[in-house]
């Protein structure tokens, strides 16, 4: 296999990458995308801010525009994502009120996920909802604070009802060192849903590295969470300087899970990415691939 998309399917895998409808246009870009990738994740077009930025008024054009590519390119769709304390319109946090906070985080994930139904893959339900640091607890936000610690559960539970075909997960950062307490928190919450019952099928890893690539400890933790019974995604991958080295150890760290079902890089040239001037994605500006490509492809048994 010559491309990223087809070498992971060779093990049933995808490749994907997040998307910014904005960029579809690009001609270098589409290109890219259409040739090595085969699930794609908006990079912000089905955030809250984007989807419904006043309360009942809901705009999925943006959104509407990344899956119709997606669709005529034969790509998988992760949906990005439904419960999230940042990129969240002020309407929503300023609410004070449990019952009415309840009822509108149950009709966004309802309203958004309706007009999806069918179209993806995969929802990361909750997003980033666990501390950073020793707590090993959730973090302070407006769904936290009013609904207190079953807003997840909730979520969750909700989503199921309105796609009972999607895959439901939840995504985090910093939750790929076994030993961090963040990681320990997360894990201790899917074993707590799975152990009652309550319907999660995933755990993304952002997997937003430094220079040095995955913490030694990368495939452990993939492989202790898919002992829960998930499936688990490595989500928005991206590593400063991007050395080949270290990607290709997060590439093989996944595939020695065979829970491990994708992987997406948080988007496509260096210059599309949101980490300016650290150039940790696999191709370069001009669209070239880069080592890191080359160390990608080959681990995933192509080349
Ligand atoms: O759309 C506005 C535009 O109208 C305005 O002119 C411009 C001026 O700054 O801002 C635009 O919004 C920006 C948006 O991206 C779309 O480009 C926001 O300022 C900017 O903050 C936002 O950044 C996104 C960031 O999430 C926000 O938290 C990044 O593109 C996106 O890559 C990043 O992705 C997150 C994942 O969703 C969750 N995990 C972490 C990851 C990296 O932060």
């Amino acid at each position: 296999a010559t491309t990223l998309g087809a070498a992971a399917a060779g093990s049933g895998r995808y490749f994907g990458t997040a998307v910014a409808s904005g960029r579809l246009g690009d001609a270098t870009y589409s290109t890219i995308l259409d040739r090595e990738f085969t699930m794609v994740t908006p990079e912000n077009e089905m955030k809250w801010d984007a989807v419904e930025p006043s309360r009942g008024s809901f705009n999925f054009a943006p959104g509407d525009s990344i899956v119709s590519h997606a669709s005529a390119h034969g790509q998988k769709m992760r949906g990005h994502t439904l419960v999230w304390h940042s990129q969240l319109p002020n309407w929503v946090s300023s609410i004070g009120d449990a019952t009415t906070l309840r009822s509108v985080m149950n009709n966004h994930i309802t309203q958004e996920m309706s007009h999806y139904k069918g179209r993806i893959y995969a929802w990361d339900v909750v997003n980033e909802a666990f501390a950073d640091g020793g707590s090993g607890q959730h973090r302070s936000s407006v769904f936290q604070n009013v609904l207190g610690n079953g807003f997840i559960e909730e979520a969750f539970r909700t989503a199921r009802t309105v796609d009972p075909a999607a895959k439901l997960c939840y995504n985090d950062y910093n939750i790929e060192n076994w030993s961090d307490a963040k990681t320990q928190g997360v894990y201790s919450m899917v074993k707590d849903f799975k152990s009652r019952g309550v319907p999660i099928d995933c755990v993304g890893f952002q997997s937003h590295f430094g220079t040095g690539g995955p913490p030694a400890s990368f495939q452990t933790t993939l492989s202790n969470f898919a002992a829960l019974g998930v499936d688990v995604q490595i989500t928005e991958l991206d590593i400063a300087q991007a050395s080949a080295t270290a990607y290709g150890n997060t590439v093989k760290a996944c595939l020695n899970v065979a829970r491990c079902t994708g992987i997406t890089a948080w988007g496509i040239r260096d210059s599309d990415s949101w980490r300016t001037g650290e150039n940790p994605l696999l191709f370069d500006n001009s669209g070239n691939k880069k080592p890191a490509y080359s160390a990608a492809l080959t681990a995933l048994g192509g080349g």
